[in-house]
């Protein structure tokens, strides 16, 4: 009886290490992604263009990655704003998609996706850029904290600053539903 409960404690102590180590704050640099993606026939429009829900599928996964990978929790998406299509995409580019974390909440995280047509000399123009929020998820499909967010760069402060506004926007939307 006396061993049995002995494990359980040890069985406990390890989950309890474990899950503090999943929660120490990450840096923005351990969950970018950046995924290379071939435009084929298949996901044309009728006017011989990338359509634009397949992009924003290939953004999803993207975004998911991301965050999944700072959590190391199942994730969600909960909201893609700020959808901006730039530019025309046809059969034969070949897409860069550039996603990695901008903030944190307690269970959320924004991520910004940036989408690319690489040219064989490497040159890259910007197509899109897309802001998601996605909730990590426990066990039970519920929301569940995430690990702080380490801002190194300005430009990883200036992002996180903003997006603390965009937060800040979406929570009026959702309360004022417009
Ligand atoms: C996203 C979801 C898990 C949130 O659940 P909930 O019960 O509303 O959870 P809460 O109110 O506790 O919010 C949890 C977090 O999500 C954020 N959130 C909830 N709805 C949001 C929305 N529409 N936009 C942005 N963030 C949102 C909250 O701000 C909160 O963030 P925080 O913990 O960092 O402060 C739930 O709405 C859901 O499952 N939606 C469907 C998601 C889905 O199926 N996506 C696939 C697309 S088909």
């Amino acid at each position: 009886m006396k061993e049995i409960k002995k494990g359980r404690e040890l069985n406990n102590m390890a989950k309890t290490a474990d899950s503090s180590a999943e929660m120490q704050p990450k840096h923005v640099s351990d969950s970018k992604i950046e995924q290379l993606q071939p435009v084929f026939k298949a996901h044309l429009n009728d006017q011989d263009r990338l359509f634009g829900g397949q992009l924003v599928a290939w953004i999803d996964i993207v975004a998911g990655a991301v965050a999944r990978r700072h959590c190391r929790r199942n994730v969600t998406t909960a909201e893609i704003d700020s959808l901006q299509f730039k530019a025309p995409v046809y059969a034969g580019n070949v897409v860069v998609l550039y996603g990695r974390l901008t903030y944190v909440g307690h269970t959320s995280m924004e991520v910004r996706v940036d989408s690319y047509v690489e040219a064989l000399n490497g040159d890259r123009k910007l197509v899109n850029t897309a802001y998601l929020v996605l909730v990590a998820l426990d066990e039970n499909g519920k929301p569940t904290p995430v690990p702080r967010l380490i801002c190194e760069t300005d430009e990883e402060t200036t992002e996180w600053a903003a997006g603390e506004k965009r937060r800040e926007l979406r929570k009026k939307r959702r309360e004022e539903s417009f």
